[in-house]
Parts: structure tokens; sequence; C-alpha cells
């Protein structure tokens, strides 16, 4: 069955310097670029785009690296040759140290009507060793420059299980970005990940396993408490305020993805662009990997990326998109997990409880 196709994700690789634990595509000292990259962004989003004809798409996200680091007269382009509905959610990703008021006014008023902020935590002394550019008041303050410039769709990105940091951290961490009254927020623990530089030399004092769990829970309690939906695995919004675009992922629908290094997933094949920044920007329509998945292989993801969220899936729902029956095919798994306390049913509706979520790459695991 064809799967729903309204969301485009672009792709922005530059950032200002290297955070110790990103290994996203990202290339720093490459801001000359910024212009033929963007020459390169007309050619791949106008070729794809040309088949969508008359088609309003639902959701963009800007992601990145650093999406502002970018000047607005070329966003102001690059929107202009995308159809979008007009309630659309219109991301873009920013790091605060990068921002002033008249830049977001600017990117408010082209058309972007949700701002992520990659804000971390507050601690001064915690975001020099992380090597961001910012710091906690600069951060507090771009969250402010984003409400006075018209942004009502706030969200800030918070990292726990950093070097150093103990559960009070954590806990006064959560306070102070629910202090901001923003309305959505993202909290990722700690991934050490290749090709970095926490990988390369390991942090002192990382948090161990329990503290991590902990965090995890004490995150899900205080935001819970102060009105945010915990909706997926690390996402965390005010009522009406969970990322439609990410959802369209968990949702497993289709989406296209534009610049380097860029996924996307259309007429049932994944594909993935180039990842050289210079060999995308010579030839951007050619795709580093394309590939049709197997019937099986979309189950598989349908059921990973729809247990992410905390409303899980529907096994009626999924036999009709899918024609598969869950409890036929799964049915040792989902017992398993139902007896050992991880995966329960509300209502309809099947879900990882909260300990499921501690496992839950385990779990996904076992499904695939
Ligand atoms: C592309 S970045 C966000 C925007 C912008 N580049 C910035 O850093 O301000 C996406 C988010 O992923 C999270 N992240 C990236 N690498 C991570 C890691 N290794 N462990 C945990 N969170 C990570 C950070 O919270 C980061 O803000
Ligand atoms: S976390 Fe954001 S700013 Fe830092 S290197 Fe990664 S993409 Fe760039």
């Amino acid at each position: 069955m064809a799967r729903p196709l309204n969301s485009i994700y672009i792709h922005i690789p530059f950032c200002q310097s290297k955070c110790h634990y990103c290994n996203f595509t990202s290339f720093t000292g490459k801001k000359s670029c910024i212009e033929d990259y963007f020459k390169a962004l007309n050619i791949d989003t106008s070729c794809y785009l040309k088949n969508t004809l008359g088609k309003k798409f639902k959701t963009l996200y800007i992601g990145g690296g650093t999406p502002s680091l970018v000047e607005s007269f070329l966003y102001e382009n690059l929107l202009s040759g995308i159809n979008l509905s007009d309630n659309a959610e219109v991301t873009i990703e920013a790091n605060p140290g990068t921002v002033s008021a008249q830049y977001l006014k600017t990117l408010r008023k082209i058309g972007f009507n949700r701002i992520s902020l990659g804000v971390q935590c507050f601690d001064n002394g915690t975001l020099k060793l992380l090597n961001r550019l910012h710091s906690a008041q600069e951060a507090i303050e771009a969250v402010d420059y984003a409400k006075k410039s018209g942004f009502d769709n706030i969200s800030i990105d918070l990292i726990y299980g950093l070097p150093g940091q103990k559960l009070f951290d954590w806990e006064k961490t959560l306070y102070q970005a629910i202090d901001l009254d923003v309305n959505h927020i993202s909290a990722y623990g700690l991934k050490i990940e290749e090709n970095t530089e926490f990988f390369n030399n390991l942090p002192d004092e990382l948090p161990d396993e329990d503290l991590n769990a902990q965090m995890y829970l004490r995150g899900v309690e205080i935001l819970e408490q102060n009105g945010f939906e915990h909706y997926e695995i690390s996402n965390f919004a005010k009522p009406g305020f969970s990322s439609a675009h990410n959802l369209a992922y968990w949702n497993n629908d289709e989406y296209l993805g534009f610049g380097v290094a860029a996924h996307g997933y259309v007429n049932g094949e994944r594909y993935c662009n180039k990842t050289v920044l210079e060999s995308y920007m010579e030839n951007p329509l050619e795709k580093k990997t394309q590939r049709k998945l197997t019937a099986d292989e979309v189950l598989e993801e349908a059921i990973f990326l729809g247990l992410r969220l905390r409303n899980g899936i529907d096994p009626d729902e999924m036999e009709k998109k899918y024609s598969v029956n869950l409890f036929d095919r799964y049915k040792h798994i989902i017992e398993k997990y139902k007896n050992l306390g991880l995966m329960d049913f509300r209502g309809s509706r099947l879900q990882l409880t909260i300990q499921g979520v501690l496992l839950s790459n385990d779990i996904f695991a076992d499904f695939l």
C-alpha cells in the first residue's frame, strides 16, 4: 500500500566548530561553500519536486549541522520553490551561539514557524567541555529572541548523562528548561559516537547505566508534572505541539530528503544522498545508496518506529496497512515482553511500558 508523502527534510552541513559528542554530517571551515551548496540544493529540490506538481507538503524541516549559519535570503530562495500547505509546520534548527534577534525575525517573516534550539544544558563549564559555541545565558537569550520574533512553536534540545552530571544537576537543567516556557523539549541521553572527540578521548566521570536510567525516568516525571506529554522516547510536548515532521518518520510515512547525507523514503525505496560535500555539490542528483524495501522490512520498520511512540501501535491498523497479523507473526515476542512487564496493551494499542523504553533497543532488535 502506498505510504503518505507529506514531508521534506533538508540538510545543512555547516558548523562553526564541532561539538565533542557529535557525529552528524557537518563540516567546519567550509562557510565559503554555502552559496554553491544552495545552488546544488536548488537543483536537487527542483528536480524531485517537479514530479510532485500540485502537491502541498505539510512539513518542512531544515536540520543540520547548523542551519542558522546560513543567510536568510538563501532560505527565502529555497522556500520559494517548495509548495507548502497553508498550515504547514516549517522548522529550522538553530544553534544559540549563531542567532541574533534580527536574524530570527527574518526567518519568521520568510515562513519558518517552528524553531529547534540546541541548548543541551545550562552549565557553562559543561557547555565548554562539550565544545558548544554558546553560554547558558546566550541559550536563554536565544529562546527569548525567538519568542520576540513571533515564534510560538519553540523546541529545545537537552542532553543528560553528561560528564560529571549528577541527578540533581539534571533536575536543575529540567527546571531551568521548564522556566523558559517552550512548547517542546527533546531530551537525549549522551551517546559516545564513533568519530567524535569524546570517542577518541573518553571524558572522565561519565554517569553509569543506572544513573542514566534514573535521569531518564526523572526527566519523564518532571516534564509530565509540568504539562509536557511524553509522546516519543526522547520527546515531550505541550498539548498540540508534538513535532508533526518527526511524527511522520515514526508513523513510517514517506518523505523527501535533500542535501548532503540526507536520507529519503519514496515509493517504498529508502535512499541516502552522497555524503562527501564536494561530490554532492558536483552531482546532487546521484544517490549514494538507493534500495527498495522488502515487505518484511517495511513491517519491521513500522513496528520499531511505532513502538518509539508512547502511544505505540495498533495491531488492527497495522494489519490493514501491511496485511500482517502481528499476533500471528510475533506472538512469542509480544508475550515474552508482556510477561516481563516491558510491553502492554492500552485499549487496542500495543506499547512499551516505561521500563520497556529503557530496554527499547533490545526489544526492537527482537522484532528484526
Ligand atoms: C543537529 S543537532 C541540533 C542543532 C544544532 N546543530 C545545535 O547543535 O545546536 C541535533 C541534536 O542532537 C543531539 N545530539 C547530537 N549528538 C548527540 C549525542 N552523541 N548524544 C546525545 N545527543 C546528541 C543534540 O541535543 C543536538 O542538539
Ligand atoms: S551538535 Fe550541532 S552544532 Fe554541534 S557539531 Fe553537531 S550539528 Fe554542529
